[in-house]
């Protein structure tokens, strides 16, 4: 399958950004898609529009030979609708009427399975059906998956669904670990904090390291991916022909559990471990053999090399980006 020619959505999101660069070095010619950010790195051709354009699908895909659709909006009940669903849609159909699109990739998550809210198989994988936890950020990924499907089995529309993991650059994981601001994602330890000694670590504004744990002490255990596995996961899918027609689990090498992630960060950072017990939280793993075998995908950061980046990344002076996606 040849692809020379790529549409890309959301290229100045988070994965969008550390995407376009590399796709750029592999030579495909790259129409981005610029909405309200402007783009921070080199395309082919950046097309300013807006997803939620009805006009925006038949000029955006013209003359390309693939769409990699990373855009669209988060917890929004006022626009997901027409962002998310609507705009997918939009892509989807012009695909399926211009005819020379080869491959479609729709950026997927695991909040389609609704992992951590509910009890799932251990580890799960792309077989689970469909059932998002709360929110209208998670229906929207499944409503986008259905889109999907329906027009690979309506259409034979070639479809490759990526569904990511929580993606963590830079030190996104120390944010979410450590106990100072700024936090990045869920849970909040401010609001687990019962015991005089959890609170004291917020009413003193002193740092610690989270361990989360079920209710009599076992660790909780949680899988995400490092951005460069993502993209990793998009460049071995892009142009892929046994990427087609299949939904991939794109994650880290391994699930971590947080007292071995908590243990380790803290002795890097020369931090307390501080023990946060959560009611409801559900252990869980991605089951990666899929996208192994079929696209050769070899992820390489464990929860120690995203550490390990997070604390160089600190190191060098780096400040943590504002955080749109909790996580
Ligand atoms: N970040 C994560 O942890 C994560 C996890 C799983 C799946 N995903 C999925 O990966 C994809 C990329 O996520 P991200 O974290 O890079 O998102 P992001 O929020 O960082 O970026 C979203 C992008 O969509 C664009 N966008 C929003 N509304 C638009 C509109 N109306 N028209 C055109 N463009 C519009 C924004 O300009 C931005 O470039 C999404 O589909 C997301 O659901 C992300």
């Amino acid at each position: 399958m040849k692809i020379k020619n790529i549409f890309l959505t959301g290229a100045s999101g988070k994965v969008g950004r550390a995407l376009l660069p590399e796709l750029m070095a592999a030579g495909y010619r790259v129409r981005a898609l610029e909405f309200e950010e402007t783009l921070e790195s080199k395309a082919t051709e950046i097309l300013k529009g807006d997803l939620r354009d009805p006009s925006l699908a038949k000029k955006a895909l013209q003359d390309m030979d693939a769409v990699i659709h990373m855009a669209n909006c988060k917890e929004n009940r006022e626009l997901f609708l027409d962002t998310n669903i609507k705009g997918t849609f939009q892509l989807l159909d012009e695909t399926m009427r211009c005819k020379h699109i080869k491959q479609f990739i729709q950026a997927g998550s695991d909040a389609r399975a609704g992992i951590f809210f509910n009890p799932r198989p251990y580890p799960i994988d792309e077989n689970f059906p469909h059932a998002a936890y709360p929110g209208y950020y998670a229906f929207s990924k499944v409503l986008e998956e259905v889109m999907c499907e329906q027009y690979r089995i309506q259409y034979q529309t070639p479809i490759t669904v990526l569904r990511f993991s929580w993606v963590h650059e830079k030190d996104d994981f120390l944010c979410h670990i450590t106990l100072k601001e700024p936090n990045f994602g869920v849970p909040i330890w401010k609001e687990l904090a019962k015991t005089a000694k959890q609170k004291s670590f917020f009413e003193k504004k002193e740092d610690g390291v989270a361990k989360l744990v079920h209710p009599g002490g076992k660790p909780g255990v949680r899988h995400i991916v490092g951005i460069k596995d993502v993209v990793q996961g998009v460049m071995k899918s892009i142009g892929n022909p046994a990427a087609i027609g299949h939904a991939f689990a794109i994650t880290g090498p391994s699930a971590f559990s947080y007292d071995v992630a908590a243990e380790y960060a803290a002795k890097k950072l020369n931090l307390p471990v501080v023990e946060f017990e959560l009611e409801g939280f559900h252990d869980f793993s991605h089951n990666i053999s899929k996208p192994r075998s079929l696209l050769g995908y070899d992820p390489q950061y464990d929860i120690f090399k995203i550490i390990d980046e997070g604390i160089a990344f600190r190191k060098a002076g780096g400040k943590h980006q504002e955080i749109k996606y909790i996580g």
